[in-house]
């Protein structure tokens, strides 16, 4: 069984990429899904997930109903096939219908015993902070639970971010404002408030079917199972299935020109250069647009000095463009008090541990 994580809320949109992946997902919880997988699944979601942030392995499991118990269980496994004697360990842990319920406790005793091994086993360590190894410890109707890490860190930092502006908006979480809203790839996309360009480039990742992964390392190429060949394999199909052949129309534009010249590089380390057109645009002069907007606009926590009343009251001006299908993300709080709430619908999300609205024209 495998176990793939997910930033919260986005699990509904996890939930449908998996299907669309050909794999069936069972129980959705705020921030992680279940499906059944083999090896091969493992590296095909690890390459192709665009919303997951890491995809974890059930390699062991038991009937606990007493703290003690949990200890015996974790500390009789033997992890060390799969980690690396340089690489620190971190262990997080949740509990549904079981007679144990306290997180931090099951955390804790999985921890000493995971510690008592270690000591025995003279390598390795335990850092929270920055694992190398993570280890989940899920009670669920008092089976205890023992998922790894399969994926190393989160999916969402890909390659093509290599130079990375201030305030960017986390790369799975652009891609779930593209899989929720642009349904016609047909249609022109256009982001006016583009940055570091992460929601056009996750657009036209989409658009193409490019895997998000192909050359980065992944915690499962040390499990003691590894298969390259198979990897290799899952590599070659999934490159199969970019589509080369159609053409998309991708806009974005921004007022900076510094974003001009850090965004391109990443959309050529994302393979997707050819597919975007990009002007220094100041989004205030824009009047008339008939294409599917999905925008991050500036909201005045890390990127200072903007007209936001100017640029949030243009927005709304906009929006009331029958033409226009107008997604906007932001966390700006007076937004609400400027518009005419029935003309709106908006979903709650968080971009890191910023609390956003994702606004849509009714
Ligand atoms: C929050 S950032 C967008 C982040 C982007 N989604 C990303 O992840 O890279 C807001 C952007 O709005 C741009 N901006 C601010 N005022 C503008 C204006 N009047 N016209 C166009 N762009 C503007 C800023 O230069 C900045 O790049």
């Amino acid at each position: 069984m495998l176990l793939i994580t997910c930033p919260f809320g986005l699990s509904s949109i996890l939930w449908k990429e998996l299907k669309l992946l050909w794999y069936n997902p069972q129980d959705t919880f705020p921030t992680w899904t279940f499906i059944q997988g083999d090896k091969s699944a493992i590296y095909d979601i690890n390459l192709r997930s665009w919303i997951a942030n890491k995809v974890f392995l059930l390699l062991w499991e038991s009937n606990t109903q007493r703290f003690v118990l949990i200890f015996d269980f974790v500390y009789s496994l033997d992890f060390w096939p799969y980690i690396q004697s340089w690489q620190k360990i971190s262990i997080s842990a949740h509990s549904q219908d079981s007679a144990l319920t306290s997180i931090p406790s099951i955390q804790s005793i999985s921890q000493k015993a995971i510690i008592k091994k270690i000591a025995q086993a003279s390598f390795s360590d335990v850092d929270p902070d920055k694992p190398d190894f993570e280890i989940f410890i899920f009670l669920q109707n008092n089976i205890c639970k023992i998922f790894i890490n399969t994926s190393w860190i989160s999916l969402h930092n890909r390659w093509y971010r290599q130079q990375a502006l201030d305030a960017p908006i986390k790369e799975n979480v652009a891609a779930w404002l593209v899989l929720l809203s642009w349904r016609k790839f047909s249609q022109a996309f256009y982001d006016p408030f583009c940055w570091s360009w992460t929601i056009c480039i996750e657009a036209a990742m989409i658009a193409k079917n490019m895997p998000v992964w192909i050359n980065r390392s992944f915690a499962f190429q040390d499990f003691p199972d590894f298969d390259s060949k198979l990897l290799q394999t899952v590599k070659e199909q999934a490159l199969s299935k970019v589509f080369t052949a159609k053409t998309y129309q991708i806009f974005w534009s921004d007022i900076d020109p510094q974003a001009v010249k850090v965004s391109k590089q990443n959309a050529i380390n994302a393979w997707v250069a050819d597919t975007i057109t990009f002007s220094q645009q100041d989004f205030l002069l824009l009047s008339d647009l008939s294409w599917h907007i999905v925008s991050n606009p500036p909201y005045g926590k890390r990127l200072q000095d903007f007209d936001l009343s100017a640029i949030y009251s243009h927005i709304d001006k906009l929006f009331s463009i029958w033409s226009l299908s107008w997604w906007i993300i932001s966390s700006y709080e007076w937004f609400q008090d400027m518009i005419n709430k029935s003309d709106y619908s908006s979903k709650t999300i968080f971009n890191g541990a910023d609390k956003c609205a994702f606004w849509k024209k009714a």
